[in-house]
């Protein structure tokens, strides 16, 4: 790897990044610590209308009484006319995608209602404060409480709230959700996805009760600096005037106290003697925070993450990241990932493998999976589907990107696991896509600057026998993720054999993608595509290949598991899914699964870092 003709490159988008000029992107809604709060599980059967037509959001009889669907009305009498009855309607399992539940709804892309009844417990109605949080709707939901709309939220993936108080009553509530997965020109993701478009409320639903003032967010992590020093920022929700906040750390003795702004918010840091949170020693402390009535706790992990030259630190020690790729699909059933035990199972087949790292690919994953995480002992890249091509010059793709990438980052920000935003995935280089991803990076810096930046660059061929990295948004990043499937899509294996690499930057290189497709149990030469042995192949020659890049700090091969994609009809091999998976969809290994542990057991230690410019 060498400086080449890089150097116009990482100048040029220096010029287009100094253009980027973001302002704060949109406060998310959803409160932390929720999980822990008292309040009502909205999980389990809720009835559903398929509406493909949208017919329920429209009053298209508009006297003596509107009857969207939203009203959850019952006929007046008998001669009253009302075409829907939710009570009588079929039931899905929330959280849950439509997608794997109904064979009819498999393919579906459109509305779907979900409605239920509650009693609300009788604190959350006298007193204190109610809320109604969505761990995900995908892709965008509208929900109204007792025929009163709260409001929509965008994007799939990421949580959010309406608050409730004074709407929500005592008893016999009617919650009543419109959730449409229609893909859009101008959303995000766009209209073309190597994955499937799941549809429904895909992540737990709870009613949350808080005090009158509360706790809404606190980060409490490192300094990325200093182990020493615990640091973050508290926010309050309805002090009216400056509130002390204690923050303690019980099993150490540490307790701090700081008094909010008027606006309710406070930084603050203090000295504390912590065991630092890595895979090897997943620790992990309870945090406590209290504010007026209120006390909320999590169990948070204390590690430091930052970039050096091509090293990656880990509590100020160069570490190589040993992952894999995968996406949230449940092991064996299929469909959403939604419980901890699947996230406990996908991420015990990445530590079979042997990794210390995960690429939660294209999507934020639930809470599940990073808490599992944490607790496992496996660093996550964490990413929001800006992927392939998105409306780059679209203001509401770019407020959609900025929310989506606000809320991944403040549900996560005390993951200890979470060391890396992707802001992109394989996306082609135009100004426009430069200035909305820098823009993005520019987000993640000002939201968090406790972790690094990064994202799935594409490459290009120098001569037959070179690829280079140079894509202007280098400049921007700490860790230069590279997507390349030489073997795959770009050559034979043996093309691995002669090729170099090169890179503008004197930065991290994690390749995030390599692989190749295999049917579990066909079997073939090195030759016979969609064979396990061509996908071994493959492995052994792209794992020799990419050893030589000295800037390599880390992999995650695509991919963990086969994954359902409507991209790929192939009778008898494909079938609707990516076979780039080391297991097959129901958990069979096939022979690329033992390549990639045995080289990740047998890793080379890290060379000393090269000096720059060689
Ligand atoms: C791309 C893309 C993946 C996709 C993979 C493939 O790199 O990032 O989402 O599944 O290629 O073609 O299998």
């Amino acid at each position: 790897m060498t400086h080449g003709r890089g150097l116009f490159a990482v100048l040029a988008a220096a010029v287009i990044c100094a253009a980027a000029a973001p302002a704060r992107a949109a406060e998310p809604s959803a409160l932390a610590f929720a999980d822990g709060r008292a309040g009502v599980s909205l999980d389990g059967a809720w009835h559903v209308i398929v509406d493909p037509y949208d017919n329920g959001s429209v009053d298209y009889r508009s006297q003596p009484r509107p009857h969207g669907y939203f009203d959850d009305a019952k006929p007046r009498d008998k001669s009253d006319l009302i075409e829907y009855d939710f009570a009588r309607s079929p039931t899905l399992q929330v959280p849950g995608d439509w997608n794997t539940q109904r064979a009819d709804l498999l393919y579906y892309e459109g509305t779907v209602w979900y409605e239920r009844r509650f009693d609300a417990a009788q604190s959350s109605v006298a007193g204190s404060r109610a809320f109604i949080q969505f761990g995900a709707a995908a892709q965008r939901a509208t929900v109204w409480l007792n025929g009163k709309r709260l409001g929509d939220h965008e994007g799939g993936f990421t949580p959010f709230a309406f608050e409730v108080t004074g709407v929500v009553r005592a008893r016999d509530n009617s919650i009543v959700v419109k959730v449409d997965n229609t893909r859009r020109a101008d959303a995000l993701p766009a209209l073309n996805t190597d994955w499937w478009n799941y549809g429904g409320l895909t992540r737990s639903v709870r009613l949350v009760q808080t005090p009158r003032v509360f706790v809404r967010d606190a980060r409490v992590q490192l300094d990325k600096e200093n182990a020493g020093l615990v640091h973050g920022f508290v926010k309050l929700d309805g002090a009216r005037a400056p509130t002390p906040v204690t923050i303690e750390i019980p099993e150490t003795g540490a307790t701090h106290t700081v008094t909010t702004d008027k606006t309710g918010a406070a930084r603050f840091e203090f000295a504390a003697t912590l065991e630092a949170w890595s895979p090897e020693s997943p620790r992990l402390y309870d945090v406590v925070v209290r504010a007026a009535d209120d006390r909320v706790q999590d169990r948070v992990g204390f590690r430091t993450i930052r970039v050096r030259g091509p090293d990656i630190l880990l509590n100020g020690k160069p570490i190589f990241l040993r992952g894999i790729a995968l996406h949230e699909e449940a092991l064996g059933r299929g469909g959403r990932a939604t419980t901890r035990a699947q996230a406990e199972a996908l991420l015990a087949a990445a530590k079979e493998l042997g990794c210390n790292f995960v690429r939660l690919a294209h999507y934020p994953h639930s809470d599940e999976m990073t808490r599992a995480a944490d607790r496992m002992g496996l660093m996550v890249w964490s990413e929001i589907p800006v992927y392939w091509t998105i409306a780059w010059s679209n203001v509401t793709t770019l407020g959609a990107a900025r929310a989506q990438l606000a809320e991944a980052i403040a549900r996560d920000h005390n993951r200890a696991a979470v060391i890396l935003w992707s802001v992109g995935n394989e996306t082609p280089v135009s100004d426009a896509r430069n200035r909305f991803l820098r823009t993005l990076v520019d987000d993640v810096r000002a939201a968090d600057d406790t972790r690094l930046v990064t994202a799935a660059l594409e490459h290009h061929a120098a001569d037959a026998h070179t690829e280079v990295i140079d894509d202007p948004l280098g400049v921007a990043l700490d860790v230069l993720g590279l997507n390349e499937y030489v073997g795959w899509y770009d050559g034979l294996p043996a093309k691995c054999d002669t090729l170099a690499w090169r890179s503008a930057y004197d930065k991290p290189i994690v390749v995030s993608e390599f692989g190749a497709d295999a049917k579990a149990g066909m079997h073939g030469d090195a030759l016979t595509r969609f064979s396990e042995e061509y996908q071994a192949d493959v492995y052994r020659r792209q794992l020799a290949m990419l050893k030589k890049i000295p800037w390599l700090r880390g992999l995650s091969p695509w991919i963990l598991v086969d994954f359902r994609s409507p991209r790929r009809p192939l009778p008898g091999v494909q079938d609707g899914f990516n076979r780039k998976g080391l297991l097959s969809n129901d958990g069979t290994k096939k022979q690329a699964f033992d390549v990639l542990r045995d080289a990740y057991r047998s890793w080379p230690p890290l060379a000393p870092a090269p000096t720059a410019g060689r």
